[in-house]
């Protein structure tokens, strides 16, 4: 697909489909509205009011355009109250406009930008402005690029996403970024002396061997800030011998949605060039269960040297989270951002289209946030809640892998999180449960399966710094 930036007249140009946006108050005095209007004959006004169409953001209508129009169809989108539009919803209307070009075989579309900058087209003689605009959209192709990435890495089957592949995709980005990222895979013996214990007790029961994977961004000059992004990358989570049951198991090659996210971002990298260092860090494993499996009552030691017993072998996640968060503190990074598929209690919590944040720090957390609104992800704050931490205290352990207590699974696993952060470190977790993988088809773009959540947060917040 092909998108240009032209300023003139929309009534004028080539293209077969035409879109034209409506507001919920539209009220039929809009220039660009009437004369449209006439060279259809009425039959904009006409079809709007004879169907209920109620303009909300997404919501469509096509009808031909008739003999004295340039183009062959007209489509009328949805863009709910006036001045009221978000990035997530003009996205909703890009994507009811891409389908009504498929279904109607149409090449060319011609629409006019929207959005709430719409200083680009305000003053459509200047011809700087339409460069603004193509600024913007060759943006927005690299971000879409890295979230397709993403997507990608998500949809494979477990089969072959194993933590080999998934360090193989972190070379492949490296080697496509013009020598501005590097990659390390490290194995198994490397972790050991590392004394990285609670990641290697996942990986105990898996045939596929687990890959350690650190990928490196720097600027050209002097960075701004140094961030860490740690992405949960268990390929696959079979619960291990706390087996999940067969039905929770079947969208689980997408618990490494948060290393998938990570990955998309470092795909954006080499072509936004923030200004900032950007480490990548990956504990990717199996969950599996076997003889070799750790069993539920183990006690294992993380790498800095806290010790944990394992109660439930299927709460894996937050073990190589210690880990990886760990190591990527020996980066000296300002930030810290983790994104995992961590708990089935914060898509109860939120529902599939919302994953929660939870950090140490306002800041930070405010920034995030920002970024998430701006790019039209949805994220939503939950408390780092120090009286819960007795839920996750051990007799025989620093902590136990589950709380005792079955409520509020994501806060405590997000506290379960914070003992592996030290002292004065800036953090966030984002946890991405529900919106990594959509089971069903949501709204007008998205189909089953990877979504690429996080990757456009991420790039927004880092090309910010
Ligand atoms: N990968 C799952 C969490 C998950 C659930 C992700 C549903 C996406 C959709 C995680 O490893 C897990 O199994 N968590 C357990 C924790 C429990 C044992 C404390 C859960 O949520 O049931
Ligand atoms: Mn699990
Ligand atoms: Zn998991």
């Amino acid at each position: 697909m092909e998108i240009t930036a032209i300023k003139g007249d929309i009534l004028n140009t080539t293209a077969e489909l035409v879109v034209v946006g409506l507001y919920q108050e539209e009220d039929w005095s809009n220039d660009f509205v009437l004369m449209l209007n006439d060279i259809v004959r009425g039959k904009l006004k006409k079809k709007v009011e004879a169907t209920d169409f109620k303009a909300m953001p997404g919501e469509s209508l096509t009808f031909s355009a008739g003999s004295e129009a340039s183009c062959d169809y007209v489509l009328v989108v949805g863009l709910g109250p006036e001045g009221a539009l978000k990035t997530s919803e003009i996205r909703q209307v890009a994507g009811s406009v891409f389908a009504a070009a498929k279904r109607l075989s149409v090449k060319t579309v011609a629409m006019e930008l929207l959005g709430e900058d719409d200083s680009a087209f305000e003053n459509k003689a200047n011809g700087r402005d339409a460069r603004k605009a193509e600024r913007g959209i060759e943006e927005a192709e690299t971000v879409v690029d890295g979230v397709t990435v993403a997507r990608d890495l998500v949809n494979t089957p477990a089969q072959d996403m194993n933590p080999e592949r998934l360090a193989e995709a972190a070379e492949e980005i490296a080697r496509l970024s013009d020598g501005r990222i590097r990659t390390r895979v490290y194995d198994r013996d490397w972790c050991t002396s590392k004394g990285m214990g609670a990641y290697l007790s996942v990986t105990q029961g898996s045939d596929s061997e687990p890959k350690f994977i650190h990928l490196t961004y720097k600027p050209s000059g002097k960075p701004k800030k140094v961030v860490a992004l740690v992405g949960k990358g268990v390929t696959f989570d079979s619960g291990g011998l706390s087996l999940k049951p067969g039905k929770s198991m079947e969208t689980m090659k997408c618990d490494m949605a948060g290393a998938a996210a990570v990955l998309g971002t470092f795909a954006t990298l080499a072509r936004i060039q923030p200004r900032v260092e950007v480490h990548g860090i990956i504990a990717a494993t199996e969950n599996m269960p076997s003889g070799k499996a750790i069993r539920p009552g183990d006690i294992v030691r993380a790498m800095n040297g806290k010790t944990i017993e394992i109660l439930n072998t299927d709460a894996e996640g937050r073990l190589t989270l210690a880990d990886a968060l760990g190591y990527a503190q020996k980066q000296k990074p300002d930030y810290v951002v983790d994104l995992a598929t961590l708990t089935g209690a914060c898509v109860v919590a939120l529902g599939e289209e919302i994953s929660a944040l939870m950090a140490n720090d306002e800041v930070l957390a405010q920034d995030l946030l920002t970024a998430a609104s701006n790019a039209g992800e949805e994220l939503w704050q939950m408390p780092l809640y120090p009286a819960y931490n007795k839920l996750i205290e051990s007799s025989v352990a620093d902590l136990r892998n589950i709380a005792t207590s079955s409520y509020g699974g994501s806060l405590t696993a997000g506290l379960f999180l914070q003992n592996f952060i030290e002292e004065g470190q800036v953090w966030a977790h984002m946890d991405i449960a529900g919106p990594a993988f959509a089971e069903r088809p949501i709204g007008t773009y998205l189909g089953t399966g990877g979504t690429g959540y996080g990757v456009r947060t991420l790039t927004t917040w880092l090309s910010r710094l």
